[in-house]
């Protein structure tokens, strides 16, 4: 809801409220940002109540500008804004650095008009969150400069039960003389320091979303991307948090940004101790100018708050992204379970060799068969054939139709692996289209992964890809795609845009265009986004893309940080969460086929290992796994989703609940030596409602003994010998299984769980956890 009297806005969702006035100059003075407050304060006319949340100024001090020379107490520098300019007195980062119309960069927006509407305010050039007339409502404040007919406009959405607010600003020359955009975020917000900590989701190729948490100091923390996506190496969403908060206490402030491209997120702790956070396209090299009439539009910024603890922030995201931002054809739509040619096969494969995975993968209950690279002509290796999707001649030389026609045959939806944004010089397309790739005349290209970049500010580079992906899709009747994009940009520059200022965010705007021609006439195609795993891990993605390939990276262990860092922003529903082999191909790390599932599971299940070489207790466990997991997938895919405070470091907990039941997942990383007891706490559920708790039963295999197996046994074998080895192949124990009744409130409590394995004797209540070792336990009420 919005109100708006007096001067004063009041945004409020179910649970958050956010509170600005105009100043007496007419800047927008940020007064609140919040739990919601009484609703009463709407009875009558709350301008009192303002007053006493409002910072005060009641004394001067030096060194400071005042804003107009006969009022010393008004000195930009010292307010809480929700907007500033520069040259004016405010010496924070500004969200805007405008070369304006004046050729001067000083600049003064200050209120004009305002009107509120039902639903969200349309975009014309990027993609934004949706919602009914009755799920949301925009302001929409127009300021003007002071010297230069300059509007900025500033659009807030509410987004009532997510608690979310998004910002966005437009800027619009009026002017004859042009102006020049050097920095133009989407949002600024300015608070009074809380002992602040920021929470930041980093990484790499393969280590995506790894939280850091650290102070806020003095000066100013930047979190950017300048690789021409929204990166691996720094998310575009961030947190600010009280500093003892933790996942289920304490007040919490989350920012993402709706955009795929470079990005820039600040916070700066001023010498006042007033905080400004801000968020938008990053300004790395960006330079537009507008002319008189034009406009440019900013990407939507998207802002939550929780007084309950990091859990609280990530519930209304995960709603959010959930409801208002994955394309409508896709909400709440359960997602299949997938196999994936990749890891299996890499580059090669004959159709006899995928039609087999096939046959078995359908076996163990998969839905949906990936074909990801190396299906095109002249890829049979990460050099050649980007740009050529036409099919491979010698592995289908009758095309991909017959093929995806004998998947569909045998019960299994026919998805494909592309990547179109890219070219390798050894193609067709390089060869007639030497034009097509991003590269600066007089410098050399280089390159990553071999590849190019296809110039998206080249209309004909966009038709082509619409024309040549579309074909190959509605060819073949894919129900999937995975669209890959496997390189940072370099040597940026096109003939198609005015300055090479504009290169990043025509970029990107390029792709979505792609995106939107491709995608929203074939709405039934479900659309997984990758890049080389998560480095387009972001809101503007998921426009289009209900889930996104979380990382290369499978091996469990690493997935709980992954995952876990995602889960901040992102539900569940979004991430692509695939079981593969052990040792893992990037950790040489083993690992049990039970905690590789029981991690996956807690996202949009595949499988990527090869299944040819699974043994028939492996593929027992599988089958089983599968069944377990469509049975609860609603819960697994959409359930309320929480991170588990856990007392020891080497412990994980993960719970996924919605209201009729629960799944519980405890992760061990590195064993300790007769450890103390383990407490699972399952909060949320109903206090007074019986509720039956059970481990989820799994195999045991006896080379989990090693050595230890021969004192079990009336005679001595060798652990690594022919007998034992065929046993393993073939049987394994199964691991200890818990069944409790007891009500919610037990359950929230916490159960004690029976003892792990402390290197005594083993019988089959003790939890047999080890390293990496974990259990899911499922809660259903009685
Ligand atoms: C990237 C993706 C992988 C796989 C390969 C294929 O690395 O992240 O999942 O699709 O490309 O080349």
């Amino acid at each position: 809801m919005i109100t708006a009297a007096n001067g004063i806005f009041r945004l409020t969702t179910v649970d958050t409220e956010y509170i600005f006035r105009l100043s007496k100059y007419g800047h927008p003075e940020h007064i609140y940002y919040g739990a919601r407050l009484a609703s009463s304060a709407y009875a009558e006319d709350s301008t009192a109540e303002i007053e006493a949340l409002a910072p005060k100024r009641t004394a001067q001090t030096s060194s400071i500008v005042a804003y107009n020379r006969e009022d010393p107490l008004y000195c930009l520098d010292m307010l809480c804004l929700e907007w500033s300019g520069i040259g004016k007195g405010d010496y924070r980062y500004s969200p805007a650095e405008i070369k304006m119309p004046d050729g001067g960069f000083v600049s003064d927006f200050i209120y004009e008009s305002h009107n509120i509407s039902h639903g969200p305010l349309p975009m014309e050039t990027l993609p934004a969150a949706r919602g009914t007339e009755s799920e949301c409502s925009s302001l929409i404040l127009r300021l003007k400069d002071q010297a230069c007919d300059v509007r900025l406009t500033m659009i807030y959405t509410v987004y009532d039960t997510a608690n979310v607010i998004t910002r966005r600003v437009v800027l619009e020359n009026g002017d004859s003389r042009p102006l020049v955009i050097r920095r133009l975020l989407s949002m600024s917000l300015d608070m009074v320091n809380m002992g602040f900590n920021l929470i930041t989701f980093d990484g790499d190729w393969a280590r995506e979303a790894q939280r850091h948490d650290r102070p806020l100091q003095y000066g100013i923390f930047v979190n950017e991307s300048r690789t021409g996506s929204s990166s691996n190496k720094h998310n575009p969403g961030f947190l600010l948090c009280e500093k003892d908060a933790s996942e289920n206490y304490g007040k919490a402030y989350g920012f993402n940004l709706v955009y795929s491209g470079n990005h820039l997120g600040f916070a700066e702790l001023n010498s006042h101790d007033l905080v400004r956070v801000g968020l938008g396209v990053s300004p790395h090299c960006f330079e537009w100018t507008l002319n008189n009439g034009e406009r440019f539009e900013t990407p939507e910024a998207v802002m939550t708050f929780s007084d309950t603890g990091l859990n609280g922030l990530s519930r209304n995201f995960h709603n959010f992204v959930n409801n208002h931002i994955v394309p409508e054809a896709w909400q709440g739509k359960e997602r299949p379970v997938l196999y994936n040619s990749w890891e299996p096969c890499f580059f090669n494969f004959t159709q006899g060799k995928l039609m087999l995975l096939a046959r078995l993968s359908k076996k163990l209950g998969m839905e949906l068969f990936v074909l990801d690279d190396g299906w095109f002509e002249g890829r049979n290796n990460d050099q050649a054939g980007l740009g050529d999707y036409t099919p491979n001649r010698r592995k289908f030389p009758r095309g991909l139709k017959p093929f995806a026609r004998k998947l569909r045959g045998m019960g299994l939806d026919f998805g494909l692996w592309f990547e179109p944004e890219m070219i390798n010089e050894n193609s067709n397309l390089y060869r007639t289209h030497p034009e097509y790739a991003v590269r600066q005349k007089g410098r050399n290209s280089t390159l990553g992964r071999n590849q190019l970049v296809l110039d998206l500010c080249n209309p004909s580079v966009r038709d082509y890809i619409v024309t040549s992906v579309g074909k190959t899709l509605d060819e073949t009747g894919a129900s999937y795609v995975k669209w890959d994009m496997n390189r940072h940009i370099s040597e940026f520059w096109s003939y198609h845009i005015r300055s090479s200022g504009e290169f990043f965010h025509r970029y990107i705007l390029g792709l979505y265009d792609i995106l939107r021609c491709i995608f929203e006439p074939r709405p039934q195609i479900l659309l997984e986004s990758c890049s080389s795993g998560g480095n387009r891990f972001d809101l503007g993605m998921m426009c289009f893309s209900p889930q996104i390939w979380a990382s290369d990276n499978t091996d469990p262990v690493v997935r709980l940080n992954i995952q876990g860092g995602l889960s901040y922003l992102y539900p569940q529903s979004t991430m692509g969460t695939h079981v593969s082999d052990a040792p893992h191909q990037q950790t040489l790390r083993e690992t049990p086929l039970s905690t590789r599932f029981n991690i996956a599971c807690f996202g949009c299940l595949g499988y990527e290992l090869d299944l040819r070489f699974l043994t028939p207790a492996e593929k027992r466990e599988i089958r089983e796994q599968i069944a377990f997991y469509k049975a609860r997938r609603k819960t697994l895919q959409y359930g309320s989703f929480q991170r588990l405070d856990s007392p020891k470091t080497n412990k994980t907990v993960w719970l996924c609940r919605d209201k009729k039941e629960a799944v519980a997942g405890f992760f061990q990383t590195q064993a300790d030596v007769s450890e103390g007891p383990d407490k699972l706490r399952i909060p949320g559920l109903d206090p007074d409602t019986l509720y039956h708790i059970k481990t989820k039963p799994q195999n045991l295999y006896i080379k989990r003994f090693g050595g230890l197996v021969k004192h079990l046994l009336p005679i001595a074998l060798n652990p690594a010998g022919f007998i034992l080895r065929t046993v393993n192949r073939h049987y394994a124990l199964i691991d200890c299984v818990e069944t409790y009744n007891c009500r919610g409130s037990a359950l929230a409590a916490g159960i004690m769980l029976n003892n792990q394995f402390m290197g005594g004797n083993y019988n089959n209540k003790t939890r047999l956890l080890g390293d990496y070792g974990s259990n899911l336990y499922t809660v259903s009420s009685i």
